[in-house]
């Protein structure tokens, strides 16, 4: 299956999933100058950036990223660091084939700044949910989720540091699972199952 991976940070993410071995043809960054960009560079990997512009609205700005995948014969997507919520145009594209990866145990603190909402909110367990991607704000099925537990003397920093390397494990396992179609789905349940022999 052919990847996209959708970013605008550091980009360990995608560093995880490129070292997995999946097929990642495309990354797109939603900002420019981000480590992100250079790890898809030194891997190879077609990188392109599309900056909001005041000039145009949420749904043209996905019609053009719809566009730019399809261009690519991109089947399947993953968000990781990608700070935009995905409309329509790219939902509709790739039903139930696109993942995001979010540092809290979901529902509890979606958005921006999960980490730092889960430290203000004073919980002694977080920890990491993949999910797919649906019209709401990191609201799609679960598709993976691990705790991880906060120490009295965490900072958004030490906590991250906790965190990423629970990403950088499920959000590759998860994607496997999605390319060789092993994730069944009913609703919001996702079950891990042998492949779908519809799939191939
Ligand atoms: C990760 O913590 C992810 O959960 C969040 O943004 C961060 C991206 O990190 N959505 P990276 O760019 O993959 O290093």
């Amino acid at each position: 299956m052919k990847w996209a991976v959708l970013v605008g940070g550091r980009g360990s993410n995608l560093q995880a999933l490129l070292a997995s071995g999946l097929d990642v043809r495309l990354v797109v960054s939603h900002r420019a100058g981000v480590g992100a960009l250079d790890i898809a560079a030194a891997a190879g990997v077609p990188a392109r950036v599309l900056l909001a512009r005041a000039s145009r609205g949420p749904l043209a700005y996905d019609q053009e990223l719809a566009a730019l995948l399809a261009d690519a014969g991109i089947q399947a997507v993953v968000a990781a660091g990608y700070l935009r919520i995905l409309r329509a145009p790219v939902i509709d594209q790739y039903p139930g084939r696109i993942l995001n990866v979010h540092p809290s145990l979901l529902p509890a603190f979606p958005g921006l700044h999960a980490i730092e909402q889960a430290l203000a909110h004073g919980v002694k367990v977080t920890g990491v949910t993949v999910h797919l991607v649906d019209a709401g704000l990191d609201s799609g099925p679960i598709v993976a989720q691990e705790a991880v537990p906060v120490a009295p003397e965490d900072t958004a920093d030490t906590l991250a540091a906790r965190l990423q390397p629970v990403e950088h494990r499920l959000l590759p396992a998860a994607a496997w699972a999605l390319d060789q179609g092993r994730l069944h789905v009913a609703g919001r349940h996702v079950a891990w199952g042998e492949p779908d022999p519809r799939d191939h």
